[in-house]
């Protein structure tokens, strides 16, 4: 395993202390990962019920679980995982997916006003393909279902990891976004082949076009749609309201998840920025793959200076034990002394980088880590770094 950095913060406290803690940050930094990471840490350590929401696919997360795979429906990591990584843990770890269209089924079923408008909805031909696509469909459904799980009272904590958002800001505006739709001007002109024949003088040619592009069958599904849509105004307009108080409220927590390169870190700042003025609550930061922290130490750096200086000397010492050319010895020795120095600039770049961070409520640094995720064993030793004590 890589050796810890000297900085790290905790997620421990934060973790005991909230009833959800959303993983956030710009693409591949590792929000799956470290959701699952403190999610199955909690699980272990913490006691309780705890669940990871995950919007990946993730054949890989769930092998590395010890399941075959997961869905809409959660499910639990058997004890038995824990146990082969030589934990026994003091909680139930309980995991599941977002699975888009499931779940705007449901809220379709919740919110119709009756079971023939239910059932129209569901059999609109475009109804699959708006919900999906229309106002950061997918990101308004993930909060949605959060909600659900959360006021269903089943878990202590629940941990969940957002989609890699083109803007990392989309699910955080969703809800309100989904109760502005419901009043706007948009839905209106949808919504009019199917309310009047006798369209405006100024729509009729945008129709007109329309239909013949698109086929009135086309614009008439649309309408119909949005017109039954409307029916659920009432609801989903509440509801989004209800979401919008769950993301605010002090029980939940965001983790702003980044690798130290400059892009996802200055996405980072700018998510922070977002969250203080949403009035979010930030918990921590989360620097993942970071170098690891010996490449800081004035001892080891002085060790390769004197491998620098004495190649040549090294080379002719180790040529025996190796059954290698001590000029061939030579050069691989003073590479390496060179290589870490270069880390080792790196390394202090980056350190310079955590400390523009203080200030954020708990900075925790998790190092690259060697190979694939492959087993919860490797999960708890990623989530180590997550929880170490301070
Ligand atoms: N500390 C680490 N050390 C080594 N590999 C890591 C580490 N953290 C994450 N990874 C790997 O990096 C890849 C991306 O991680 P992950 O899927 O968690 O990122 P993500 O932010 O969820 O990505 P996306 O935005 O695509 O959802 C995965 O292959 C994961 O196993
Ligand atoms: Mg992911």
């Amino acid at each position: 395993m890589a050796q810890a950095t000297t900085d790290a913060g905790s997620l421990a406290a934060l973790m005991a202390s909230k009833e959800i803690a959303i993983t956030c940050g710009s693409g591949g930094v590792g929000k799956t990962t470290t959701a699952a990471a403190a999610a199955a840490m909690a699980a272990a350590h913490l006691g309780g019920r705890v669940l990871v929401l995950t919007v990946d696919p993730a054949r890989r997360l769930a092998n590395a679980l010890g399941l075959e795979s997961f869905g809409n429906v959660e499910r639990r990591v058997d004890k038995a995982a824990f146990e082969a990584a030589g934990v026994v843990p003091r909680g139930e770890l309980w995991v599941a997916m977002l699975d888009t269209k499931q779940s705007w089924d449901d809220l379709v079923r919740r919110h119709a006003p009756d079971d023939a408008t239910r059932d129209a909805i569901l059999a609109n031909p475009l109804y699959e393909n708006i919900t999906t696509r229309f106002v950061q469909g997918h990101d308004y459904i993930a909060m949605e279902r959060l909600y659900d799980i959360h006021t269903a009272g089943k878990y202590d904590l629940v941990v969940v990891d957002t989609p890699p958002s083109r803007n990392a800001l989309d699910f955080l505006d969703a809800p309100a976004r989904m109760a502005e739709f419901f009043n706007s001007r948009l839905l209106r002109w949808l919504t009019v082949p199917y309310r009047s024949r006798m369209m405006t003088a100024a729509s009729r040619p945008f129709y007109q076009m329309a239909d013949r592009i698109l086929g009135s069958q086309f614009l008439q599904d649309i309408a119909e749609f949005f017109i039954l849509f409307q029916t659920m105004h009432d609801g989903f307009v509440q509801r989004a309201r209800a979401v919008q108080r769950v993301l605010a409220d002090k029980r939940t927590t965001f983790i702003v998840v980044s690798t130290l390169e400059s892009s996802p870190l200055r996405e980072a700042e700018f998510f922070i920025d977002a969250l203080h003025e949403r009035h979010l609550h930030l918990g921590a930061i989360v620097l993942n793959k970071v170098l690891p922290a010996y490449l800081l130490d004035p001892a080891a750096a002085s060790a390769a200076s004197v491998m620098e200086r004495e190649a040549g000397a090294i080379g002719a010492d180790l040529a025996p034990l190796l059954a290698a050319e001590p000029a061939d010895l030579t050069r691989l020795v003073a590479d390496v002394a060179a290589s870490f120095h270069n880390y080792a600039v790196a390394a202090t770049r980056e350190a310079e980088q955590r400390t523009e961070l203080a200030g954020a409520p708990e900075v925790v640094s998790v190092p690259q880590l060697g190979g694939e995720l492959t087993d919860l064993a490797g999960v708890l030793d990623l989530g180590q770094h997550l929880w170490r004590p301070r």
